[in-house]
């Protein structure tokens, strides 16, 4: 196993910030992540994967450990479902594709989600009316501080809306190793509800009776009509959760703001999608040097080359500033700034 000394680790973040691991290297499989965390090189470990949820705004003290283990199992089979498990260096995307060449449904409209595997849990990555937890059945993880396995099942994982234990109480405390995930054979319940998905599938004339590759692909073509792709250019998805606010501060907010786009959640609780009020702050396309705000999506920051993260960081500070300022609305990022 390769430790590679002062190395800058702008390959291996979605934002392309040219920041340095102290130390870094890549594991494949759990003997090498556990002769790693046994024999590594400085006292703090950092754990990375797709690296597509992190704004790094300086150098990391640490080694760094790229979970890069790799493998698709097909636990059990019936009539109706099937059990996968899948290694955490798995590419998301990869999975999804796999999974629809097998004809096995129920991630297909969490296509084009860059980043591996292995995060997935960490943040509940959701699109288009599915969530991880959705399908999620439990996962391996490997404790740091013992080098002990354990299985997490999905109610010990405390999934919300992009979140997860692995971002509040379990912070910092696994690495997670592998997922177990449920899903469907044929005939599959499908998710079609959100309005840009229909559209789409009625374009395509695929409406009447969609496959799950129907549906993957008008997820794909409506996410790259709108999500820059980060490989093009550096970012991570959605910078900031869409805010939810109590009913009392909704009935006020929509009295205001009667066009304003939202999502009832229960009866105490809605859901402002963040992008509108980036837009209605009039920061959408907004950029200072190489940072900036997407021009077709307002809840993406993003890299228009050699920004760094302290000027990604102060545009999303100014987002939040400024959305505070005229709505009186606090934004939460959803991604990991170190
Ligand atoms: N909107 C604007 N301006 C913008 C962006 C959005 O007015 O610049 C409005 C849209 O017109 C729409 C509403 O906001 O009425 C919601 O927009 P959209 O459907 O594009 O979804 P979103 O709330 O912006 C969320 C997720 C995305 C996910 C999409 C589809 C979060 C933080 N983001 O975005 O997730 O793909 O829904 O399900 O929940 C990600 O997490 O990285 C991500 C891309």
């Amino acid at each position: 196993m390769n430790v590679y000394k002062d190395i800058s680790i702008k390959p291996h973040n979605s934002f392309g910030i040219d920041v340095n691991a102290a130390y870094f290297s890549e594991s494949y499989h759990l003997e090498d992540l556990k002769n790693l965390l046994t024999n590594r090189c400085h006292s703090n470990v950092f754990i990375i994967s797709g690296g597509s949820n992190l704004l790094l705004t300086k150098d990391i003290d640490a080694h760094v450990i790229k979970i890069c283990h790799k493998g698709i199992k097909l636990v059990t089979e019936t009539e109706k479902e099937v059990i996968l498990d899948v290694a955490a260096g798995e590419n998301w995307h990869d999975l999804v594709l796999w999974c629809l060449d097998h004809h096995y449904g129920g991630i297909e409209n969490l296509s084009l989600i860059p980043g591996c595997v292995g995060s997935a849990p960490i943040q509940n990555i959701g699109a288009y009316g599915v969530e991880l937890k959705d399908v999620f059945v439990s996962c391996e993880v490997l404790e740091i501080e013992t080098l002990k396995t354990f299985t997490l099942s999905a109610q010990a994982c405390e999934f919300g809306y992009r979140t997860s234990v692995f971002k509040t109480a379990a912070k910092g405390k696994y690495v997670i190793c592998a997922i177990r995930i449920r899903l469907s054979k044929q005939p599959h319940r499908l998710q079609t509800k959100y309005g840009d998905i229909q559209r789409v599938l009625k374009e395509n004339n695929t409406d009447k009776n969609p496959s799950i590759k129907d549906v993957s692909e008008a997820v794909i073509s409506i996410r790259k009509s709108k999500l820059p792709d980060p490989k093009i250019l550096g970012n991570s998805g959605s910078f900031f959760k869409n805010p939810t606010v109590d009913s009392d501060f909704f009935n006020a907010f929509h009295a205001k703001w009667p066009k304003a786009p939202f999502y009832k959640i229960t009866d105490n609780q809605y859901k402002i999608p963040a992008g509108w009020l980036i837009e209605q702050s009039g920061l959408k396309g907004y950029r200072e040097n190489d940072a900036g705000i997407h021009e077709k999506q307002a809840l993406v920051i993003v890299n228009y080359g050699n920004a760094s993260g302290k000027q990604l960081l102060t545009i999303a500070q100014k987002v939040i500033q400024t959305v505070k300022e005229k709505f009186a609305i606090h934004l939460d990022p959803e991604v990991n700034i170190i």
